[in-house]
Order: structure tokens, then sequence, then C-alpha cells
């Protein structure tokens, strides 16, 4: 089985239940396509989305969840209570989460296990920041961040892998071919060692893709899609990057 494409929008904290006319715009214009397509908005319109997703292609998911069932954790969402709602999948370890909130390898991994009990997808994203690439720890830091991030339990159908350099998040800046090709090679070997089927796990990058730049990084071998932020707000540009992921 080949990898799934999947191309994932990462809503982070924009948008409002007017919002959701991008969805109409998007299912109208992209009734059938020919790739998998997520949408993880804030977590308080996951259930008017998928309401207005239902019966489409598209999924909608969430961007964290607790590692708990539930209990008193003020504030925090539980993965049982995103597939309540309708999500199917949920973004763990994204960099601006490990940034804003110190989330470790083990703390994602823990939530990770609690996507997975709940039957959701987790996509679990892994990337360095500048300073790492710049210090020449690129490759060993995913490693690590793989290792500990992704749960024993892990196999290609409950979960995704985005690789986000953290310094090409919201800045226009991408990496080059090779630097993406290096990474996404690495991840897959890791998979592969790890996992009976870490041949057929979904690699996403992610980080300043756009319509304009979206066919030549799925070009790159091992990118099976993009974990897509700004450019997933807008139906046009969104579209723009799922037409050519399904091309
Ligand atoms: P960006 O964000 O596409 O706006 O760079 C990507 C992400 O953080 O998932």
């Amino acid at each position: 089985m080949a990898p799934r494409k999947l191309a994932a929008g990462n809503w982070k904290m924009n948008g409002t239940l007017a919002s959701l006319a991008e969805i109409d715009q998007l299912l109208a214009d992209h009734p059938a396509p020919a790739c998998d397509v997520l949408i993880c908005p804030p977590a308080v319109l996951v259930h008017a989305m998928a309401q207005r997703a239902d019966g489409s292609k598209l999924m909608v998911g969430g961007q964290d969840c607790h590692a708990k069932t539930s209990g008193a954790h003020t504030g925090d969402i539980a993965a049982v209570e995103l597939k309540d709602v309708g999500a199917s999948h949920v973004i763990l370890g994204h960099s601006e989460r490990r940034a804003d909130h110190g989330e470790s390898d083990a703390d994602v991994e823990a939530k990770a296990q609690a996507a997975h009990a709940a039957g959701l997808v987790a996509v679990i994203c892994v990337g360095e920041t500048e300073a790492q690439r710049d210090a020449g720890q690129t490759l060993d830091l995913i490693a690590s961040q793989l290792a500990g991030s992704v749960p024993a339990g892990a196999n290609a159908q409950n979960t995704v892998i985005a690789y986000e350099p953290v310094w090409a998040i919201g800045t226009g800046r991408t990496p080059t071919n090779e630097q993406i090709a290096e990474v996404h090679a690495l991840m897959r070997d890791k998979l592969s060692a790890r996992f009976a089927d870490g041949a057929d796990f979904s690699l996403l990058y992610g980080g300043s893709v756009k319509p304009s730049n979206a066919a030549e990084i799925f070009a790159i071998a091992h990118v099976d899609g993009a974990l897509v932020g700004g450019a997933s707000l807008k139906a046009a540009d969104f579209g723009g990057i799922i037409s050519a992921l399904a091309a």
C-alpha cells in the first residue's frame, strides 16, 4: 500500500463561524478531490465544521488534545471529546505548542496514545529551529523527536508525520528541495526500521506551503502531502494546494 496523499489545513487560532463559508466554497470547488483533505479549525468550530462537511470527503480535526480522557483539566480537551463532535484527526506536537506550552516529546507521545485510543489519527509534528539547523543538528533532532513522540502503537492508519522546520512556519521561507528530501528520507528510514508498515506512513511537509510552490514540494521523494497554515484559511489558496497534490 502506498502512503495516502493528504492536504491538511491548520487554521491555528483563526476563524469564527462566519469562516465556515470557506468550507462551503472548498466543497463546491473540490467535490471529489483525488487526495485526502483535512482541516483543523479552532476547537470551538470542530463540531460545526464537521456537520457542514457531513457527506463530503472533507475531514475535520483538532489542533491538540489532552493525554487523559476526562478530569479536572480546565481549558483542555480530551481526544474522545474531539472524536465525539466529529473529528477524525488531531494535530499533536506542533512547534507552537512545543514552544508556547512547553510540550515535550513524552507529552506528545502520551497525547498520541490518547488520540489512538479514541480512534483519532494523530498528525505528529517534528521540526528544527533555525539555530538547530545552523548548528548541524537537524537530522539528529528529527530522529530523536520521532523516537520520542511517536508511540509504539503507531501504524500507517492511525498516524501521519509532519516535518515542519520552525523557521519556515509563517515566514514565507522554505527549505531547499534537497533539505526537505534529506529529512523526509531520514523519516522514512526511521519509521521503516521501527514499524512493519513504516513505508506506508503519510509524511507531510509544512512551512510556508502555498499554491505557487506546492507542486514542486509534492514532487520531492517521500513527500505525501502538506500541513498548511496561512494558505489553508482561504478556499482559493487551499484549493490550489489540493489541486497540486491531486495532480
Ligand atoms: P504556514 O504554517 O503554512 O502558515 O507556514 C504551517 C504550520 O504551522 O502548520
